[in-house]
């Protein structure tokens, strides 16, 4: 029989390349279709019948265990594991350790999202036990991914961010590990970032001799490190959105296409173009809501238009003469046009806030 896996989700992290948005919140939490794109990992790992979690945590601590809890509502078990700083991936298995003990695992980069979810890779892991499984996707700009070099299955080496690259298969954030990697991981350096790159731990089982394998993905991935990934991602859940109109829509709005508005939402003399979400207690008035737009809990959409893009809870777009699109707006931000005299831009933004104007 197939000895049960645990799953690891990484979860801590500096997030960078999505501040502001980071600057108060985990990057884990970030909305896709109105859902924190953790969910979705968490989710993947149960329906691939894993229900022990550890949950690599940093300075988002909190926040992070106040979304996820126990786990109970997902149907699995959380354990928090901290890491004092995000000392590199391979530095977050190796203080997992613990947790895992013996048992083989699936580590997922919790700011991933996978379509076709992890099971793929773990009924192939099951079927044929080997020391390490890689899931790898074919990908347009390898010399920014690590790259693998395969002989059939087997991966035959690993190359960080190549300059001319041997493959175009890069690693995504997926992976299932027995437990030579945490030897692997305590045999390396850091590298010229100053992280444990897991790349050099799975090389090193490469180097011993260890059989290590790649699962391909064909269906859709993204790593939501970035706004674009952000907005590319939200369309693609989007896109399979079921219409359901539970909220309070008035006989002078008009609802297209495929629409899902929570019960608890009121849309007033608006139109509003699918594939759209629009949670609880959202407000739209005399507005436009075009398609590949979620609209979070509580947010305020009155007289403006917006389109291809990301409200987070209680964001508020009000009286704007142009159209918002490919926006993501954080958490209670306001963007509103004034009447005040002189007629002009006012700005209180963030530091790294960014406005196209
Ligand atoms: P990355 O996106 O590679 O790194 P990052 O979160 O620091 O982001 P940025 O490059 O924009 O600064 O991390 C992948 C996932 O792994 C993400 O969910 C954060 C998590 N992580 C940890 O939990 N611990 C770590 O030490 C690192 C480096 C990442």
């Amino acid at each position: 029989m197939a000895s049960t896996l645990k799953g690891l989700i990484l979860s801590g992290g500096h997030g960078t390349r999505l501040r502001p948005l980071t600057y108060t919140s985990a990057k884990q939490l970030i909305p896709i279709a109105n859902k924190p794109v953790l969910f979705y990992g968490i989710e993947a790992l149960r329906e691939a019948g894993i229900t022990e979690i550890g949950i690599v945590v940093g300075h988002t601590r909190d926040e992070i265990e106040a979304a996820v809890g126990d786990g109970s509502r997902f149907g699995v078990r959380v354990t928090y594991i901290a890491q004092d700083a995000p000392r590199g991936l391979a530095h977050a298995v190796m203080i997992a350790e613990d947790f895992i003990g013996d048992s083989p695992f699936v580590m997922y980069l919790g700011d991933n999202f996978i379509i076709d979810g992890v099971t793929p890779i773990v009924e192939k892991f099951n079927a044929r036990q080997s020391e390490a499984m890689i899931l790898l996707a074919r990908v347009a700009n390898p010399q920014q991914f690590g790259v693998a070099v395969l002989e059939g299955e087997i991966i035959r080496e690993l190359v960080e961010k190549p300059k001319v690259p041997p493959s175009d298969l890069g690693i995504i954030g997926v992976y299932v590990f027995t437990k030579s990697i945490f030897t692997a991981c305590k045999s390396i350096k850091p590298s010229w970032r100053g992280e444990l790159e897991i790349t050099d731990a799975i090389q090193k089982l490469i180097t011993d001799g260890r059989d290590v394998r790649a699962e391909i993905v064909t269906g859709y991935w993204k790593d939501t490190g970035r706004p674009e990934d952000l907005l590319d991602a939200n369309r693609m859940v989007l896109d399979r959105v079921a219409h359901q109109i539970e909220g309070d829509v008035d006989a002078e709005s008009r609802v297209e296409f495929r629409v899902k508005i929570e019960r608890g939402a009121i849309v007033r003399r608006s139109v509003i173009r699918g594939p759209v979400m629009v949670a609880a207690g959202a407000v739209i008035e005399d507005a436009y809501i075009g398609p590949f737009t979620s609209v979070g809990e509580n947010c305020v959409v009155r007289s403006s238009e917006v389109e291809h893009s990301i409200l987070l809870a209680n964001s508020r777009v009000l009286s704007l003469q142009g159209r918002v699109v490919d926006s993501v707006l954080g958490r209670g931000a306001s963007v509103e046009r004034g009447d005040e005299r002189p007629r002009a831009m006012r700005f209180v933004l963030g530091d790294n806030s960014q406005v196209k104007a």
